[in-house]
């Protein structure tokens, strides 16, 4: 069945229900989605940047520990009422804010069979029109512009597309990979190939997938056959790839390469480094942070070398967390 042409794209697909095992033990009994960062939950933030774009229908796609995000998104009547009761409107409009911003759906992926079997899980509610997907714990910085960019290369194209970041090779075998080939417009390439997680030296170029794309709906009868690929995972690359080398009736691909400011939450270094970048420019609690950071980072090298200098504790210490 095929697209029909310039349908305007009005839905965003969002999947939170990955196990976020890098962040255990917090993500035990929270989806990594929830976790803060500064005082907003990532997912927020990522449902905010889909209704800026103009997508107001929201379908989320949970797995276990989903009541924290649909809580989120619903009336918290006790709480609204005691701040209203307190004349507190700052507060309540903070309560209400992700209440009333989109309109969000929740369908249930079952077990968590990757990133493509969660994708699959939309297909009822987008139907045959193309949509986009948006990783809920990868935010976009609000002052880049990345969804809208791509949207309008889907409309002109009437194709799929990506978002590529150009990352260091020594860090590609952490994303899916592209190979690409030039286009007219200096941001946009066309997407000759995709391989997920590569070792540096089979890497087709240092062009990594981040978690924005704007899909036509073909992905999904592509993604009832893929199967389970790296980490014994459906992936969503492995469909691209089907996609990016088969017959044109279905779409190319693109890729619209972001120069701007991306924090993936579900990595605990990047997730710090995030809080800080955002902290420090929020005008609230900027100024302060600032001047405490500053003070910090100069005080850092002394700290780092008195504490090298002491000798290790041979009992009472804490374990560090096991990481991936
Ligand atoms: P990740 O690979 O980052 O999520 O998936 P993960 O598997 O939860 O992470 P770790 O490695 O165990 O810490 C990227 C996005 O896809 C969603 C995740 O919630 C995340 O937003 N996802 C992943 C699903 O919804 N379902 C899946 O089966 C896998």
């Amino acid at each position: 069945m095929s697209v029909p042409i310039g349908h305007p794209v009005t839905k965003a697909v969002i999947p939170v229900a990955g196990l976020g095992t890098r962040f255990l033990p917090a993500t035990k009994a929270l989806p990594k989605e929830m976790l803060p960062v500064v005082d907003t939950p990532a997912i927020q933030y990522v449902v905010h940047e889909a209704v800026e774009a103009g997508l107001q229908d929201v379908l989320l796609v949970t797995g276990r520990n989903k009541n924290a995000l649909e809580n989120h998104f619903d009336r918290a009547t006790e709480l609204e009422q005691m701040l209203e009761a307190k004349g507190d409107t700052e507060k309540l409009s903070r309560v209400r804010f992700s209440t009333d911003l989109a309109d969000i759906h929740y369908t249930r992926q079952g077990d968590p069979k990757g990133l493509g079997h969660a994708v699959l899980r939309a297909k009822r509610h987008v139907g045959r029109v193309p949509f986009a997907v948006l990783l809920g714990d990868d935010i976009i910085d609000e002052r880049d512009i990345l969804l809208a960019r791509m949207l309008e290369v889907q409309r002109e194209r009437n194709t799929t597309v990506v978002a590529l970041l150009e990352v260091p090779y020594s860090q590609i075998h952490l994303y899916g990979a592209a190979a690409v080939e030039g286009t007219d417009e200096e941001d946009v390439v066309r997407i000759t190939g995709l391989v997920e997680k590569p070792d540096a030296a089979e890497a087709p170029s240092n062009y990594a997938i981040i978690g924005r794309y704007v899909l036509r709906p073909e992905i999904f009868d592509i993604l009832e056959h893929t199967r389970p690929g790296k980490g014994g995972e459906i992936q969503l690359t492995d469909a691209l790839q089907e996609l990016a080398v088969g017959p044109e009736e279905n779409g190319k691909v693109y890729g619209v390469i972001f120069r701007g400011r991306r924090y993936d939450t579900g990595d605990r270094l990047d997730y710090l480094k995030s809080i800080v970048r955002i902290a420090v420019d929020r005008e609230d609690l900027g100024p302060e942070f600032r001047t405490w950071l500053r003070e910090f980072a100069a005080e850092l090298p002394e700290r780092l070398v008195a504490a090298d200098a002491l000798p290790v504790p041979s009992t009472g210490s804490i374990p560090s967390p096991v990481s991936k």
